[in-house]
């Protein structure tokens, strides 16, 4: 009997070592969408309209210099960079100054296994804010504040 005990606490702690192995990255770590294939959108986004006018030049300043990583509609491209629409760029989280930040230094990947993105040059602080409108607007209508 006492044998039979052992041989099931020894198949429990198996299970759980197995189950630490092959459990999902944590919420924060890295998110890492792996059914999505290279090249497609992360996220679902719905796209509100009209979009206020500086959320419009915003749009059309990300779709030539952001969305060849982040996606259409910032909904992320698998491979090369992450949704904006997603709570970890909520403004709590990311600033505006965070956006501003990034297009003029660069940022070193930290929440996803994407590598880094480099600077992006030839932007004015007003292109860079109208792009920081639309994905606020993109991220409200998609329900993160
Ligand atoms: C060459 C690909 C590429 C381009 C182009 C690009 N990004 Fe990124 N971006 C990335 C990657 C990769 C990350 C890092 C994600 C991570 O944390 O792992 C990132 C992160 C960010 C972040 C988060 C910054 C932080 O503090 O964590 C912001 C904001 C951002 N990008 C905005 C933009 C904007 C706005 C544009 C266009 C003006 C742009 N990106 C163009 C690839 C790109």
């Amino acid at each position: 009997m006492k044998r039979v005990i052992l041989v099931a606490i020894l198949v429990a702690f198996g299970l759980a070592g197995a189950y630490l192995l092959v459990r999902p990255a944590p919420e924060g770590g890295a998110p890492a969408a792996a059914d999505v294939a290279e090249g497609e959108p992360i996220v679902a986004v719905s796209v509100p309209a009209p979009l206020s006018d500086k959320s419009a030049i915003g749009a059309k300043v990300f779709e030539a210099r952001c969305a060849s990583c982040h996606g259409e509609n910032a909904a992320g491209k698998q491979g090369y960079g992450p949704p904006l629409v997603h709570v970890i760029y909520e403004p709590g989280h990311h600033g505006d100054m965070a956006f501003l930040l990034a297009v003029q230094n660069g940022v070193r990947g930290h929440h996803w296994p994407f590598g880094n993105m480099p600077p992006v040059a030839g932007l004015t602080s007003g292109e860079v804010d109208s792009v920081v409108a639309y994905v606020r607007e993109l991220q409200r209508a998609n329900g993160i504040e």
